[in-house]
């Protein structure tokens, strides 16, 4: 190949990578299609998607209504009584990008925030072990090392870059639904893994079934 040609590749790729590809036909599907309170991937049968890690959003999604879509749909999910979680990452409603949301134990009346394009910095101080659940693995409970703070990095959604240090409570759930967008999740992780019988029992509640238009 001439050196011009390798030039032209290279040029290409970098296009490529820096075109806005803007949202999936799957990713629309998701957002458009779900109830406000949307499905919620569970293990085993929806690992590929629990698995898979996720990606940032782009200036394209940034800009899109779609967006604050997500979110508000993220957000009813999380609260819906059958629910009751204190966070939840995106790919756990099937869509494989890094958003998350998180209850603020740490601020007055523990709002639950969105943070987009997130990512650990740092993981400070010694691991402590504490109890931890998940929406994706039910019925179990476990106990999980983590860090007792974190500093963050994450776009809002109006655009606006980010860092800050979060500690305690706030600073376990930001590490659990941070490793979501890895595809890790706290099993993985656990020194222990049992099922909480009343936990069990507020579950049975909730239906596993998939709508008819997820494949
Ligand atoms: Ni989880």
């Amino acid at each position: 190949m001439k050196k011009n040609s390798y030039l032209i590749l290279a040029l290409s790729l970098f296009l490529c990578s820096c075109s806005p590809k803007g949202w999936t036909a799957w990713e629309k599907t998701v957002i458009v299609q779900s109830d406000s309170v949307m499905y919620v991937c569970v293990m085993p049968q929806d690992s590929a998607i629990l698995r898979t890690p996720s990606r940032n959003f782009g200036r394209k999604e940034m800009s899109s209504a779609l967006l604050q879509t997500l979110i508000d749909k993220m957000y009813t999910t999380l609260t819906d009584p059958s629910q009751d979680g204190v966070g939840i990452a995106a790919p756990q409603i099937g869509i494989n990008r890094r958003a998350i949301l998180v209850m603020r134990y740490d601020k007055p009346g523990r709002p639950i925030e969105p943070y987009l394009n997130i990512q650990i910095d740092s993981l400070l101080g010694e691991k402590k072990p504490g109890p931890e659940g998940c929406l994706s693995v039910p019925p179990y409970r476990g106990v999980v090392r983590r860090y007792p703070r974190v500093q963050i990095s994450y776009v809002r959604p109006d655009g606006s870059p980010v860092t800050e240090k979060v500690e305690g409570y706030s600073a376990v759930i930001f590490q659990h639904e941070c490793d979501h967008l890895d595809g890790i999740l706290y099993i993985d992780r656990a020194d222990t893994v049992f099922v909480n019988e009343n936990w069990a029992a507020e579950r049975e509640a909730f239906s596993y079934e998939k709508p008819d238009w997820w494949r």
